[in-house]
């Protein structure tokens, strides 16, 4: 790994993988244990907690979030019986959408408990948990069988995880082949524009959500690929991005007596770093992708997803 590593990330090298993994389940479950009441003011109504796709700066981020959704599904193309495993989801945001929307079976792990509980309750008031299961996990440590997944989603969790070379094999592994890897995360650029051991990245990345350890683009897709892995589609989401966090610091700043009141000092600290996450992004000193690759052969009539991509 060739960019500047941030001094959370040598703090990581320092620990055992056990030491790690254990690190990661308490400080990141922290920031996702908190009330979903405050998410649910700040994030649209599915509570996605990561980037929507915005067309215009006009669009709302209920249209911005949907629009991902079905941009989702459109890649994934999940059909009848096949096996879903969202690794990391949250309140159950692309989860839900993708179980109402196709006839998979689905099983979603999280870091919090209080996170499970809402997924789950939201399943059931769609009438979907005879198909969602949802356990809470460290994703390095579902026991999933070999050849066992159709579909892997990490969308805005990988960052969560130190060993990236780990959890990239224990993807090739549960995939099946024909099976679809979907990435949506935050990447540094390999240039580095800035320092990234400053007090503004430790408290993004690790005060405010637990540990964090971006890639570049280029190795995470080296990961993937020496996994053997295709890639099919990188999709650069960074300005989109940029507007989500938009929308969720004008949230904060409508709800902020009520934010108070539910978690006083919480809504201080979500608006600090989502307006330093805002600034980053526009700067693009960060980056934010999405990633598509299959593991084998495709079983599609036609499996070129950039031609398919530039029609929707
Ligand atoms: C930013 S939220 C994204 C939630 C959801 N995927 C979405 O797009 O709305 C990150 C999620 O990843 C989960 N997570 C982070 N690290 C994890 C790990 N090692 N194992 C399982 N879940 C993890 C957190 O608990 C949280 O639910």
């Amino acid at each position: 790994m060739t960019h500047g590593q941030t001094a959370l990330e040598r703090d990581a090298r320092r620990r055992s993988s056990d030491g790690q993994r254990e690190f990661e389940r308490q400080k990141v479950a922290a920031h996702y244990e908190h009330n979903a009441d405050i998410f649910s003011l700040v994030l649209d109504s599915h509570l996605t907690y990561s980037t929507g796709i915005f067309r215009s700066t006009a669009d709302d981020l209920e249209t911005a979030q949907k629009r991902k959704f079905e941009h989702v599904r459109k890649l994934l193309r999940i059909r009848p019986g096949e096996e879903v495993f969202d690794a990391g989801c949250g309140w159950g945001s692309i989860l839900l959408d993708l179980a109402e929307h196709t006839e998979g079976r689905f099983y979603g792990v999280t870091l919090s408990g209080k996170q499970r509980e809402v997924a789950l309750q939201r399943a059931r008031q769609r009438g979907l948990d005879h198909r969602v299961r949802v356990d809470v996990a460290h994703v390095a440590e579902v026991n999933l069988e070999p050849s066992s997944m159709d579909v892997i989603i990490f969308s805005g969790s990988i960052v969560h995880i130190h060993d990236r070379e780990a959890i990239h094999r224990w993807v090739a592994r549960c995939l099946r082949p024909g099976g679809r890897l979907l990435i949506s995360d935050c990447y540094f650029p390999v240039q580095q524009r800035g320092s990234r051991n400053t007090r503004a990245t430790e408290y993004i990345l690790g005060h405010t959500l637990g540990y964090c350890r971006l890639l570049t683009l280029s190795e995470e897709l080296e990961l993937i690929e020496k996994n053997g892995l295709d890639i099919n589609l990188v999709e650069d989401l960074t300005s989109s991005y940029v507007h989500t966090v938009r929308h969720w610091i004008d949230n904060i700043r409508r709800h902020r007596t009520r934010l108070e009141e539910l978690a006083p000092g919480f809504a201080h600290i979500l608006q600090c770093y989502m307006t330093i996450g805002r600034l980053s992004f526009r700067r693009r000193s960060a980056l934010e992708y999405m990633i598509l690759a299959t593991k084998g052969r495709i079983d599609h009539d036609l499996d070129d997803y950039s031609i398919r991509g530039m029609s929707t």
